[in-house]
């Protein structure tokens, strides 16, 4: 439905005329997902510039029946973020303060602010945020929350929920809860911002939250592993899971998009020839890490075919970029289907195996291309050369990831892209549980509906 002019209005007098776009033109960064494949209609944004603003603001929606998408940098991959039915989109991105409190390792955080920004404020303290990602520049602390981000390191410092003290929301109810003192013994019954975490923006708005920082490891070194098959890359990937201390992160890559990525880049792989697979793994420089790590380099020297190692900054960076310019190379191929899906250990070479047949032998078009954080058993399956809009291929994948004892989503959410298939992970008693707490949460349904539950 379109936002009546009325409210329109009332939105105008919380935040001031120049905080209300409807230029056609202006929103249409704000109404069209990263990937292209969900183009909302070319709603109205208001951009708040305080709690207080979120409130009234919520109040005002409240009363004039409208519904809302709150928006962070727009970086998400599920459908979540964009307007697909005319609602209000509420960008949090002018909420941009970070408070370091260096004596409890914390930090408090508005969630209009980009995790480069929090990494960035947190360094001045010789400390780290424990969540990275490529969208890192763009993708904010409150999108991060409300999606539950994973990345890179969530091996060694768990996801976004694991580093949250606290947070301060603005409820469906239009109830703003604030809870950031940042005491981390605080066992005062129900945590909210777990709740809050994976919400998807279903339940309220996230406008500043209580983080915890983390001891960066030592100068890191980073290893791009090649193997013959994707069998070997996850049995070496097995041992670097079990190794005792420093490992930060392990990833996976396949040859198709490896190659895609250097003829985007222009550049070739550090070996003479290409592999099957490849494993990307960054560990703590330091002696006390190295040492014990020579077993695991032991264990699995007989599967690794060529191995390159960077030491410095922009020899880590370069490897680096092998993993993380993926998406934005596959999305130039094409608008992906983006599949974010979690194996258990055991099943994830047989899975990825499994994935390109399946979908080859529904459609030979199918172009499948397959990475992710392989420590967490974390695959990301994205699809180009189909029809954006042919929901087989997502039902192909994520029935594939249900029979396999797996999550259809590891780390991106819900969102609206896969609200149908909520059910192949969770009981009708869990799913009635959940629209418990969003109609106790959000009464009107005017949080991001369609989101999450269908
Ligand atoms: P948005 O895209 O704006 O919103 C995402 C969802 O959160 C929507 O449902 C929205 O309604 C809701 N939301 C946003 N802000 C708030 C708020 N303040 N309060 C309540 N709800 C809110 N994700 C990973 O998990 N791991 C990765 O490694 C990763 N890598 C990526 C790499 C690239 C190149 C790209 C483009 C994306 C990647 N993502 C990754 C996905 C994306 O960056 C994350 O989902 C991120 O958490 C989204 O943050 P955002 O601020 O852009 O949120
Ligand atoms: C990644 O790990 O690179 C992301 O989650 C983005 C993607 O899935 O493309
Ligand atoms: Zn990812």
């Amino acid at each position: 439905m379109a936002v009546p002019t009325r409210a329109l209005l009332d939105l105008e007098a919380i935040v001031g005329r120049e905080h209300v776009l409807t230029d056609p033109e202006v929103v249409a960064g704000y109404t069209t997902d990263w990937t292209g494949r969900f183009i909302g209609s070319r709603s109205p944004v208001v951009r708040p510039g305080s709690t207080a603003e979120v409130a009234q603001i919520v109040g005002v929606c409240r009363t004039a029946g409208v519904a809302v998408v709150p928006q962070g940098g727009n970086t998400g991959l599920v459908g979540g973020s964009v307007p697909l039915d005319g609602e209000l989109v509420v960008s949090l991105t002018r909420l941009t303060q970070v408070d370091v409190d260096a004596a409890a390792a914390q930090a408090t955080v508005d969630a209009g602010v980009p995790i480069a920004r929090l990494q960035a404020a947190a360094a001045t303290i010789g400390m780290g945020y424990g969540v990275d990602l490529a969208s890192r520049d763009g993708a904010t602390l409150g999108g991060t929350i409300a999606t539950n981000a994973g990345g890179t390191r969530v091996m060694r410092f768990g996801d976004t929920r694991a580093q949250l003290v606290g947070v301060e929301a603005v409820l469906g109810t239009g109830a703003v809860v604030s809870h950031l003192a940042g005491l981390t013994r605080d066992n005062t019954g129900y945590h909210l911002p777990s709740l809050l975490a994976g919400s998807e923006g279903t339940l309220g708005i996230v406008t500043r939250a209580r983080v915890r920082l983390v001891a960066p490891g030592t100068e890191p070194a980073v290893a791009l592993l090649a193997f013959d098959s994707v069998g070997d890359a996850m049995a070496a990937v097995a041992e670097f899971r079990r190794a005792p201390i420093g490992v930060e992160a392990v990833e996976f890559m396949v040859r198709s998009g490896v190659e895609l990525v250097c003829s985007g880049d222009r550049v070739s792989l550090p070996f003479a020839v290409s592999y099957a697979a490849y494993v990307l793994v960054e560990a703590a420089g330091n002696d006390e890490v190295i040492e014990p790590l020579s077993d695991v380099v032991a264990a699995i020297a007989h599967l690794v075919r060529d191995v390159a190692v960077a030491t410095d900054s922009p020899r880590r960076a370069a490897l680096w970029r092998y993993r993380e310019a993926h998406t934005e190379a596959i999305n130039r191929v094409g608008t992906p289907h983006k599949l974010d899906v979690a194996l258990p250990a055991a099943a994830l070479a047989a899975f990825v195996d499994e994935v390109p047949r399946r979908l080859h032998g529904w459609n030979p078009s199918a172009r499948v291309w397959l990475f992710g954080h392989a420590a967490d058993g974390n695959v990301h399956v994205n699809v180009t050369g189909v029809d954006p809009d042919d929901k087989t291929v997502d039902e192909i994948v994520l029935r594939l990831v249900a029979e396999a004892g797996g999550s259809i989503s590891a780390e991106h959410g819900i969102g609206r892209a896969k609200a149908q298939w909520l059910h192949l992970n969770r009981t009708p008693e869990e799913i009635a549980a959940f629209r418990a707490i969003k109609a106790a949460l959000d009464p009107a349904g005017i949080m991001n509906p369609g989101v999450l539950l269908a």
